[in-house]
């Protein structure tokens, strides 16, 4: 054993800055071993340094700890009651629009409920990780599971009182991000201290248990939802509010009614609000899709309880309830394919064979019922940049500070490049996953193919650009006398069709004695708040399930998602992710809670084994579209963020499902067995 670091020796650390920023995100304000105070159950109250991990583990059940014990707040249909109103996170924590209470006493029609999330962790299959190593002049590489490189830079530099540039973080793979690995959790800060004060590199891997209050997770919901509308359903009024704890330290908001501000139109007013309780806990955090797929099933489940209460088409509804402008900004859409997602997703789905009344479709002894949903998701917007180089060989580098967490990141961003330069795609390296590459955003909000994606591109533009001023300008040049207009790229070179003449890359960079030729893409958009239009993804989702009446077994039967994501870039990759989603949005619905012991304060399933997740047999084929089209204000590559969109409305779409197979109106995810008998 090397050491063992408690509250009286680790090394203090600065505290973690305020405000909370993207740009240096920590995942929890507080940190431990700093101080004798415990918080939340789980809080690491000691850390165990050995040469293996079998001796730090054995180690560390040794270590003799006496607690003083105090009354303990848990986050419950009681405890919300005392919630609070939070500052300001990540958008505005309440909205008015009109007046919505004068919206909803206009109405003839009124929903009013309350609908309850779990609960949910991560669960990724690879750990929190982190390798601390600190060289002789005081540098520090961080060998780091983020999913934002520079963010984690920049939060270790602060807390640790490092000068930036002595730090290099690397993440080149990820196994599995979900938003749990976006910002900087207290274990990475720990590694980087002990490996100081110990003068040797230091290793923490979180166990499976560790992950569950030692990094962040998806904080319950309690939200209510006021719908009020004309006989016809068109709405005449939305309230929305959302209630979820955070810990006793940070006012993490899970901005859940937020996708009431966006998705659907009410003529005479929309009012969201969010509060806390604090608790004692761990701090939540972002979790797939966070915010959206909350507030999404509040909202769709809503408006299915409208469209039976009006006697109406569920799609008819939301037909009548769109909107050509944003309800919360006023501003147009930059493009909204909702309608073709609605008409083209039901048409493949057969929704028209539906037969509205509850319990009045069968398949033998099983009930049949199908539900939709439609959706809005954020469009994020963040700086990045990239560098291409033209190497001798005529092959291209492409480097950016951007990275992969099993999307496919790798394989676009190759393409990407590939296309403007005209390369074959073989003939790309990309590398990412370093703070040493061109700084770029966090691999979060579904936001890399239309923000570090632009950056690429620009780029592979600009090399192709200095190579065309080369065949223009340079020796020998081979285009002289044409217009830069005229040349276009392709099969490894450049060439103009008017004067049939042709160059590789290769030889223009050997005819003018070049090595290489490098190109820096710097993509800057539109800040959110300042375009002149709202810019967001859209979806329309259609799910069948089958429902054992003696059990009250769930199944999904079949699934349509139709999706608004702008210019798809990779047809494959964006299948993947919609696959993806899907699934992820059948654990959200069916299976995934963590549950808490009420009295302790203490996650009680912390493992695979008492956490269910949608295995293979949980889920049939899944049928996905996608439908947009190039959205020149989204980014320059015409794509919108997609990931995430594919997660929202699964629930609800299948919570409407089960209504109409069982007669059952379920508010509370997940969907269980004891819920439907
Ligand atoms: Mo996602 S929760 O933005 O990684």
């Amino acid at each position: 054993m090397l050491a063992v670091f408690t509250h009286s020796n680790m090394p203090r650390m600065n505290p973690t800055p305020k405000p909370w920023s993207h740009l240096h995100p920590h995942g929890q304000g507080y940190l431990p071993l700093q101080d004798d105070k415990i918080h939340y159950a789980g809080q690491p109250i000691a850390l165990v340094v050995a040469t293996t991990r079998d001796q730090a583990l054995h180690a560390a059940t040794l270590v003799a700890v006496q607690y003083h014990a105090e009354p303990a707040v848990f986050f419950d249909r009681e405890t919300a009651r005392e919630a609070v109103d939070p500052p300001q996170f990540l958008w505005p924590v309440a909205s008015s629009v009109g007046d919505a209470e004068k919206g909803i006493r206009e109405g003839v029609l009124r929903i009013a409920q309350t609908y309850t999330t779990s609960d949910r962790h991560h669960n990724q299959m690879e750990p929190h990780a982190t390798v601390a190593a600190w060289d002789a002049g005081g540098g520090l590489t961080l060998y780091e599971t983020t999913q934002h490189l520079f963010g984690a830079k920049e939060l270790v530099s602060i807390v640790l009182g490092v000068p930036i540039e002595k730090i290099t973080v690397i993440s080149h793979f990820l196994g599995g991000g979900f938003g749990g690995k976006a910002y900087v959790w207290p274990h990475t800060l720990l590694t980087a201290v002990a490996a100081k004060a110990l003068n040797r590199p230091v290793r923490i891997q979180l166990t499976r248990a560790q992950m569950y209050s030692m990094v962040g997770h998806q904080p319950a919901t309690i939200q209510t939802i006021e719908l009020a509308a004309d006989r016809h359903g068109k709405l005449t009024g939305i309230r929305h509010e959302s209630t979820s704890p955070s810990s006793v330290f940070d006012s993490y908001i899970e901005y859940a009614a937020m996708a009431s501000r966006h998705l659907w139109t009410a003529g005479t007013g929309i009012s969201t609000n969010h509060k806390i309780v604090h608790v004692n806990r761990n701090t939540p955090t972002a979790m797939r899709s966070p915010h959206e797929a909350l507030g999404h099933f509040a909202l769709e489940s809503a408006m299915d309880e409208l469209a039976y209460a009006a006697g109406v088409d569920p799609v008819q509804l939301r037909l009548r309830n769109d909107s050509e402008t944003d309800p919360l900004s006023g501003r147009p859409f930059s493009t909204r394919a909702i309608r073709k997602c609605l008409a083209q997703g039901g048409a493949r789905f057969g929704w028209d064979k539906r037969t509205p009344a509850p319990r009045s479709m069968r398949d033998g002894r099983y009930l049949i019922g199908q539900g939709m949903a439609g959706a809005v998701y954020t469009h994020w917007r963040w700086p990045a940049k990239a560098r291409v180089t033209l190497k001798s060989d005529g092959s291209a580098l492409v480097e950016a500070g951007m990275h992969e967490l099993g999307t496919g990141t790798y394989t676009v961003m190759q393409q990407v490049a590939a296309d403007a330069l005209g390369l074959e795609p073989e003939m790309v390296t990309v590398r990412l996953g370093d703070t040493r590459l061109p700084a770029s955003h966090a691999a979060i909000g579904s936001a890399t193919m239309a923000n570090a994606g632009a950056s690429v591109m620009l780029a592979a533009k600009a090399a192709r650009d200095k190579a065309i001023e080369l065949a223009l300008t340079g020796r020998e040049a081979p285009f002289g006398g044409s217009l830069p207009g005229e040349v276009v790229a392709g099969d490894g070179g450049l060439s103009v069709r008017r004067k049939n003449s042709s160059i590789t890359y290769a030889q223009l960079l050997a005819r003018n004695g070049m090595g290489e030729l490098v190109a820096d893409g710097s993509y800057d958009p539109v800040e959110e708040a300042s375009g002149p239009n709202a810019i967001f993804s859209f979806a329309a989702v259609f799910a069948e399930v089958r429902v054992d009446p003696d059990l009250g077994l769930v199944r999904l039967n079949r699934f349509v998602g139709a999706y608004d994501a702008g210019r798809i870039i990779n047809p494959k990759t964006a299948r993947s992710q919609a696959i993806g989603g899907v699934i992820w949005g059948v654990g959200q619905a069916l299976l995934e809670q963590s549950e808490m012991d009420p009295t302790t304060g203490r996650y009680l399933n912390r493992n695979y084994s008492g956490y269910l997740v949608p295995t293979n047999a949980d889920i049939p084929s899944l049928d996905v579209m996608f439908v947009g089209e190039f959205d020149e204000q989204a980014s320059p590559l015409g794509a919108k963020g997609l990931g995430e969109l594919t997660a929202v409305s699964v629930a609800p779409a299948i919570a409407n499902a089960v209504y109409h197979a069982t007669g059952k109106r379920v508010r509370d995810l997940p969907i269980t067995v004891e819920k439907i008998l």
